[in-house]
């Protein structure tokens, strides 16, 4: 039984405030809960350069400093979460940027109420494969079988 190959791979950052507010369990929860696979998990301080490269579209906007400042501010814990079309799924239980306006359910709805919105995720399948290898070196990622995977997903979906 080894599907590799046929799930997406999609990044995340619990962000500083998921960190700070004791958040990281809940978070890593909701996306086992979902039938997501943890391929990945590890702690690790963002720096300058790492952060400038990630947010490169936003490096000119009013509120990069503040972002920057915001995401070096305590280490952040990435995860790498596999699963069928993972990229949009864990876009859904994150719910939209400004967590004021996510909507219950959601990890930003249920958790957050601003712009510290605990959780970055990659918004494209393109986005996310460059996201992961960012974050993650490939010995990092780890390829194994999720029995669960039989209770996730019907024979179809699995082919
Ligand atoms: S934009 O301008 O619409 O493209 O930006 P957006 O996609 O909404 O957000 C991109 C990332 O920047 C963060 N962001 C902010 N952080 C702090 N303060 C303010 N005002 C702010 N506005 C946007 C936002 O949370 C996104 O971060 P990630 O890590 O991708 O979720």
């Amino acid at each position: 039984m080894n599907f590799e190959g046929i799930y997406e791979k999609t990044l995340l950052i619990l962000k500083p405030d998921a960190v700070q507010r004791s958040l990281v369990g809940e978070i890593l929860k909701r996306l086992e809960m979902k039938g997501l696979k943890v391929v990945g998990l590890k702690m690790m301080i963002l720096d300058t350069e790492k952060l400038r490269e990630h947010y490169a579209h936003h490096v000119e906007k009013p509120f990069y400093p503040g972002l920057e400042e915001f995401m070096k501010s305590s280490p952040v814990v990435v995860v790498c979460a596999e699963g069928k079309n993972a990229v949009a799924a864990v876009r859904l239980i994150a719910g939209v940027t400004n967590a004021g306006e996510a909507d219950g359910g959601t990890i930003r709805g249920d958790l957050a109420m601003g712009m510290c919105n605990v959780v970055h995720c990659s918004d494209s399948v393109d986005t996310a494969k460059q996201e992961v290898p960012r974050f993650f070196k490939e010995e990092e990622i780890f390829d194994y079988d999720k029995t669960e995977y039989l209770h996730v997903y019907m024979e179809d979906e699995r082919e």
